[in-house]
């Protein structure tokens, strides 16, 4: 694949390619990115329903989170993009994989077999999740991400994500509110993650300046907490409308003003 025959949305320092991310990834040289976020589709889509505004609605995203055909399916092209991520990824860059008990076995699994090493797995608490309306489990209000590294020598900016104060260091639960009103503003995605919860794991993981992957772009939430952290972001995305929401909401956010805030927040002493 020519990449300079790819159609392109976003900016330069932050572009989004129209592309099937296994033909993307293959493309790109080895080893150039410091960080790989990656949201893939949880293959819910498949017949089953969930509550929408206390009444009950059949859960389907669209065709790309329909499952492959079976289980061992999505599991193989689980295993393909880890290791495509694998390629061009630096050494001791970390990867980022977020998903519910749906999905999240299959890439802990992949990514273990793979070579890589974890380093954290995180539970993003949802406050206030919709109720189990049919009353047969426990309510879900979690997601896990899993954080590891290509090898050893992993970033972890320990002093920018915790308070100077040992015993108040930030855990593995982070509880964070689903996606608020003003960053839809740009348009709907049904997956969309919230900024907080990217920016805390790229600010976490990744240096000022470093290069950020996203094979599964969506609405371009890795991309927006990139530039607004100052790093850089290449992604793929295969559906158009969502290749352009996500260059909608680049264009709106402001490079390194999210690093700006922190330190007027915390000068240096
Ligand atoms: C779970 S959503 C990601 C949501 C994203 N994190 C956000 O905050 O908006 C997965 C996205 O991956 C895209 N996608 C699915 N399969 C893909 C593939 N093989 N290559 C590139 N994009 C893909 C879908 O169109 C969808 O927008």
């Amino acid at each position: 694949m020519n990449l300079g025959k790819l159609e392109t949305f976003g900016e330069p320092g932050a572009v989004v390619y129209l592309a099937d991310c296994l033909e993307l990834m293959r493309s790109m040289p080895a080893s150039c990115v410091d960080a790989v976020f990656a949201d893939p589709p949880y293959r819910l889509s498949s017949g089953g329903v969930t509550v929408r505004g206390g009444k009950l609605a059949p859960v389907d995203k669209g065709a790309w989170d329909r499952s492959l055909g079976s289980f061992g399916k999505d599991h193989e092209f689980n295993e393909r993009w880890i290791e495509a991520a694998k390629r061009v990824l630096k050494p001791g860059g970390a990867l980022w994989a977020s998903g519910t008990h749906h999905i999240i076995f299959s890439l802990g699994y992949a990514l273990q077999i793979s070579g890589f090493r974890i380093i954290n797995s995180i539970a993003w608490e949802k406050p206030a999740p919709p109720p189990n309306a049919l009353h047969t489990a426990f309510t879900h209000s979690h997601e896990i991400l899993i954080w590891a590294s290509k090898g050893r020598g992993h970033t972890f900016n320990y002093d920018l994500v915790n308070s100077p104060r040992p015993d108040s260091q930030i855990s593995t639960v982070w509880r964070i509110p689903t996606v608020p009103r003003r960053e839809k503003r740009h348009g709907y995605h049904p997956t969309q993650k919230p900024l907080r919860l990217v920016r805390r794991a790229l600010l976490a993981s990744t240096k000022e300046g470093g290069l950020v992957f996203d094979p599964f772009t969506g609405s371009g939430t890795t991309a927006v907490a990139a530039k607004e952290l100052n790093r850089f972001f290449v992604g793929s995305e295969m559906e158009t409308e969502y290749a352009k929401l996500a260059a909608r909401r680049i264009r709106a956010a402001e490079r390194g003003c999210v690093l700006r805030d922190i330190a007027e927040a915390y000068p240096l002493a």
